[in-house]
């Protein structure tokens, strides 16, 4: 592609860009699509010849477009509701043009020290102490997996060199999470070989938070009998209904009991940006390791995810390798090569976004956006509490609400009401208005409505209160 057309497609995807982040809601957030549609209306085989890039694009609006999920429509209230911020788009844009691999300093000196001081400017806003070494992953699952290999290597020394097997008398080993610990954490134990029946889960108190009498009592049994503890994975912003375990009891134990505490804050860990939140991860600047993902309530696009370690020389000693045709005359000179704080070796330039999206933000205005999320949840769970129709099924710490259609009279089971939500929710959903998700809470299903977005408007969450007031009756009489 010659500069020329380079200059003309730019142009036309600029505008197209621009476009759709102003009038996504013109689509429905979930496709109207059937499994295998897309990949019916595409050739088997790629093509013999190079093709136009009309052409591609052409295709580009008639099979992919009708099938995407619009993460970036106001009305994206599922799972955990992000955005792509039109900053950290043509961030994206400037990355993939540059294309380092910020895996030596002598490979991308700019991304290897603006991911130092993007991710330091990240930490004194989340008001951590400098201690805190950080490092980008893509996600947050990669990160925890990281923290636990540390930990892991912490516990069990030369475990990278011989491995579990090569530690013979070693015994079982053991992480603790709580019941309500995303599963990530299971595959990050299940990938570091100490098997899923290592993971113990701890019961939570009515708040849903972990109760640290219980990991106390576990840690103390496990010692008694000769199973090694290796961490605690804290967490403040569970997956389904945000509740923060009481990282400071979590972490007090984790010192006495010299184990290492990772602090799973991937959602709610912006929120620590405002200063009326902070309270929630009070603790958490004492911890041994801590993820919070951009990509989820930092408008970033999709991947970024902050790493942060207090012991990031046990992230090199468990992952740094250095082959003869990486060594540089800098690495003896004290620089950072990010390739040793991880598994991968190249790397993305994801530190561009971030330090473009903290620019044109700004501290204040990221504050703005986050307290308006909270701001809508919470006049969303008034809604909720005020009728008598539903139910609230959680506290709302930050901007989750979880909750369920209980209509006046209703005499059913609770798979019943099960039942009659999971229609009411597939009915709101097929609005193409709107997009919720769900979840289980003491075994009942909930519905969850997520705010993240940055163009989500009172407006948008009146729609989704609107249509849920509507689907109920059906729901109900169905
Ligand atoms: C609390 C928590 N931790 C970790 C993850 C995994 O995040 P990622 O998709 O970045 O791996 C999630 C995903 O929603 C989450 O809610």
């Amino acid at each position: 592609m010659d500069p020329a057309e380079f200059r003309r497609h730019g142009h036309a995807l600029v505008d197209w860009i621009a476009e759709y982040l102003a009038g996504s809601e013109r689509y429905p957030v979930l496709p109207r699509v059937s499994p295998g549609d897309v990949r019916a209306a595409l050739p088997a085989d790629a093509p013999e010849r190079g093709e136009s890039f009309d052409a591609i694009f052409a295709d580009f609006e008639r099979v992919i477009v009708p099938a995407l999920t619009h993460w970036n429509h106001p009305g994206f209230f599922a799972y955990f509701a992000t955005s792509g911020s039109a900053p950290g788009v043509l961030a994206e844009f400037l990355a993939a043009a540059l294309n380092q691999q910020a895996m030596l300093w002598r490979t991308s000196p700019a991304a290897t020290e603006l991911e130092e001081v993007s991710l330091a400017w990240l930490r004194r806003l989340l008001g951590l102490p400098d201690a805190f070494e950080g490092v980008i992953y893509d996600t947050a699952s990669v990160s925890t997996l990281h923290g636990l290999a540390a930990a892991r290597e912490a516990a069990i020394p030369g475990v990278r060199e011989f491995g579990l097997p090569g530690r013979a008398g070693l015994g079982q080993v053991r992480v603790y999470c709580s019941e309500h610990a995303h599963s990530s954490v299971d595959k990050a134990v299940m990938l570091l070989g100490l098997g899923q029946r290592a993971l113990m889960r701890i019961p939570a108190d009515d708040r849903f938070r972990m109760r640290a009498g219980a990991l106390r009592d576990a840690i103390a049994a496990d010692r008694a009998n000769g199973v090694t503890p290796i961490a605690v994975v804290a967490t403040v912003g569970t997956t389904s209904m945000t509740s923060v375990d009481p990282v400071r009891e979590v972490l007090d134990i984790c010192r006495s009991e010299s184990v290492w505490l990772h602090v799973d804050a991937a959602y709610a860990g912006p929120a620590a940006i405002l200063p009326e939140f902070r309270a929630h991860f009070a603790g958490w600047e004492d911890a041994d390791s801590i993820v919070v993902n951009p990509h989820k309530w930092l408008f970033t696009p999709v991947d970024l995810s902050a790493f942060y370690s207090r012991r990031m020389d046990m992230v090199r000693q468990t992952f740094s390798l250095v082959p003869e045709y990486l060594r540089t005359a800098e690495g003896s000179r004290g620089v950072r090569d990010l390739m040793d704080t991880g598994i991968q070796l190249g790397r993305r330039f994801r530190a561009l976004k971030l330090w473009i999206i903290l620019r044109h933000f700004g501290a204040d205005g990221v504050r703005a956006v986050l307290s308006e999320h909270i701001r809508l949840a919470r006049q969303f769970a008034d809604r909720v509490d005020a009728d008598p129709d539903f139910e609230r099924l959680a506290p709302v710490p930050f901007s989750v609400v979880c909750f369920r259609a209980r209509p006046r009279g209703f005499t059913g089971s609770s798979a019943d009401l099960d039942e009659l939500n999971a229609r009411l929710l597939d009915g709101v959903n097929a609005s193409g208005d709107v997009f919720l998700s769900h979840t289980r809470i003491n075994g009942a299903f909930a519905i969850r409505l997520a705010i993240g977005h940055l163009r989500t408007t009172d407006a948008h969450v009146s729609r989704a209160w609107e249509l849920l007031r509507a689907h109920a009756g059906a729901a109900a009489t169905a």
